[in-house]
């Protein structure tokens, strides 16, 4: 009876289950419809920019590489800006020297992989996907390296429930966003390479210098059709971290990607980004908050550098990353604080807030530093002083 009782009990929860568990999944799958056709918060850049990349395609005469959308010329205008014979204008999508961009995109056109260097914020991640959109029409065959990030995510992975279904077979196996490049003749992402354990990364020294992926399970390979390269990027903080091998960086062209050079270049860079943003989340247009924003990167600038513009001053750095990517941010948060709690003009008091929670990372040391800053420099300075009482206020 206790044995029947149990199965009754069984039969019933599994129908429950199974009933409970249908509805979800449909919703599920409704949800995911709805997300697809809905505004998504972060279209890619070939989306974004899909108006810009199609006139350049048809203005583009120029020779391309096998399987590229565009010709190096043309990929080289999208990233730095330009205006095409018919007038349309693509608006500049990384602000630094044109001969950097230049090596980076005909790096693409060799049997060399590009690595993009840098200190944190450089634009690394920004320029890739951009690269990738630009050249295979696709920035999406991405791998985020993490210190976790398993040899399964470079090659390929099995599905398991196909794999004990049918056994081991090509419906079983889940390629990789890089295995899906090779064979598609496209450019394939790795994001922050040098935090990939070593014994990881080395998955890549045969694909790169092979332009295979043997798969022994199957005795097969996916051989890299032309049109095939990758893009790494690596922060320079994180070097030794998991240093690169000689074996794996022979098969790099190593960009640098720089700080901005001059401070018009950061305001530019922060403006034009903000105003990007912004749009995306209904914020207020940004230039009569160019002011604060002038400070903002001032402010970075110099505590960055160690001295004042004009190289009369010494000052001490804080312990945090002061990147054009932490000022951007700082500016954005400033505009919405304009527009939901101001009159929709960027002010001291919208952006010091901000400013404080990232210069001041640890709380002893850098808040002296900080403070420092705001009596010898701040305080002193011209048509700053409802910035210097904004930041006071925020800092007391
Ligand atoms: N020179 C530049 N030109 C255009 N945009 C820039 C430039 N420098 C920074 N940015 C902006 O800074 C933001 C951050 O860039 P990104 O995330 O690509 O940096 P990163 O180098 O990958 O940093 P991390 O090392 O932290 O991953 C992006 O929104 C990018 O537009
Ligand atoms: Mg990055």
């Amino acid at each position: 009876m206790s044995a029947d009782g149990w199965k009754t009990t069984e039969a019933a929860t599994g129908e429950a289950t199974g009933g409970a568990g249908e509805a979800p999944r449909e919703r599920a799958s409704e949800g995911t419809g709805g997300e697809a056709g809905g505004a998504v918060l972060r279209p890619h850049a070939e989306e974004t920019f899909a108006d810009e990349l199609a006139a350049l395609a048809a203005a583009d005469d120029r020779p391309r590489p096998e399987r590229w959308r565009l010709s190096p010329w043309a990929v080289a205008t999208y990233l730095l800006g330009g205006t095409l014979p018919d007038g349309t204008v693509i608006t500049p999508k990384y602000v630094g020297p044109r001969r950097l961009v230049e090596v980076a995109v005909t790096t693409l056109a060799t049997d060399r992989a590009l690595l993009l260097l840098g200190v944190p914020g450089t634009a690394k991640t920004w320029v890739s996907e951009h690269l990738a959109a630009a050249v295979s029409g696709d920035s999406t065959l991405l791998v985020q390296g993490t210190a976790g990030t398993p040899e399964e995510a470079i090659r390929y992975g099995w599905n398991y429930a196909r794999l004990l279904a049918h056994g081991p077979g090509r419906e079983a196996l889940v390629p990789s966003p890089v295995m899906r490049a090779m064979a598609r003749g496209a450019t394939a992402r790795v994001e922050e390479l040098t935090r990939i354990p070593a014994d990881v990364q080395d998955t890549l020294i045969t694909i790169l210098s092979e332009k295979t992926l043997p798969i022994p399970e199957l005795g097969e390979e996916v051989q890299a059709v032309r049109g095939f390269n990758l893009i790494a990027t690596a922060n320079d903080r994180d070097r030794g971290v998991n240093d690169l091998s000689s074996a794996l960086r022979r098969r790099f062209n190593t960009v640098v990607l720089p700080l901005p050079g001059t401070p018009d270049a950061e305001v530019e860079i922060v403006s034009r980004r903000v105003g990007q943003l912004g749009r995306s989340l209904d914020l207020p247009a940004v230039p009569e908050g160019l002011d604060e924003i002038r400070r903002v990167v001032t402010v970075f600038r110099e505590l960055r550098d160690g001295v004042t513009e004009d190289g009369r001053t010494k000052v001490k750095s804080p312990s945090g990353t002061l990147s054009t990517a932490e000022a951007i941010s700082v500016v954005t948060n400033g505009l919405a604080l304009a527009a939901h709690f101001g009159d929709g003009v960027l002010r001291p008091g919208d952006v010091a807030a901000g400013l404080l929670g990232v210069v001041v990372r640890d709380p002893a040391a850098d808040r002296v530093v900080w403070q420092e800053y705001l009596e010898t420099v701040v305080r002193e300075r011209d048509g700053w002083k409802d910035f210097y009482r904004a930041c006071r206020e925020v800092t007391a």
